[in-house]
């Protein structure tokens, strides 16, 4: 079974990368380390420094995620701001700040760098969906406002939010080119 490290501090993330990874047949080793996280507008910065500092680290093949949440109507913020706002205003801030307007559209991007010491290579996932009117229970993070199109429920209820994740999404791609190398 092909192997990979996942570097991160968060196990609500690990449980996901690992069930998706392991329908790849990729065994996953979970690396709970804390990565540099640079302050950037764009995302794709963010993750490549977060690789490398992973590498840096574990001293093998790994990858790290990087994901925002953008909100049409909030002009795409919190998008790379997406951890610190969660942890500041949080879903009912979000909410509020959506209190008065129509287009509740948003999307939620995953970025996975992979880094084996020569050239970061990223994975793109997107998908397109709204904010709920109020939040639902359970899940983690922005779980319980985010609806995918083509569900009518949040990550939160979805029994099956692999099936429509960002991370499912970026994490194919990578599962589709790491077995390729
Ligand atoms: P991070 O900086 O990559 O850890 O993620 C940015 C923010 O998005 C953090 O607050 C995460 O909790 C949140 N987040 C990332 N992925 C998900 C998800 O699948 N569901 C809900 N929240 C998420």
């Amino acid at each position: 079974m092909r192997q990979v490290a996942f570097a991160s501090t968060n196990q609500n993330k690990y449980r996901e990368v690992q069930s998706i990874l392991t329908l790849h047949g990729i065994e996953i080793e979970f690396v709970r380390v804390e990565l540099v996280e640079i302050q950037s507008d764009s995302l794709e910065a963010i993750a490549k420094e977060k690789a490398r500092s992973a590498f840096a680290q574990v001293s093998k093949p790994v990858i790290v995620e990087d994901d925002g949440l953008f909100v049409s109507a909030l002009g795409g913020f919190p998008g790379q701001y997406s951890s610190y706002v969660f942890k500041t205003i949080g879903n009912a801030g979000i909410l509020r700040l959506l209190s008065n307007k129509q287009d509740r559209s948003a999307s939620f991007m995953s970025l996975i760098a992979f880094y084996d010491g020569n050239d970061v290579v990223i994975f793109e996932g997107r998908v397109a969906g709204r904010i709920s009117e109020q939040e639902a229970s359970g899940g983690w993070g922005y779980d319980p406002i985010f609806v995918p199109d083509d569900a009518d429920l949040t990550y939160a209820e979805l029994q099956n939010k692999d099936d429509y994740s960002h991370r499912r999404r970026a994490l194919d791609r990578f599962a589709e080119w790491y077995l390729r190398l």
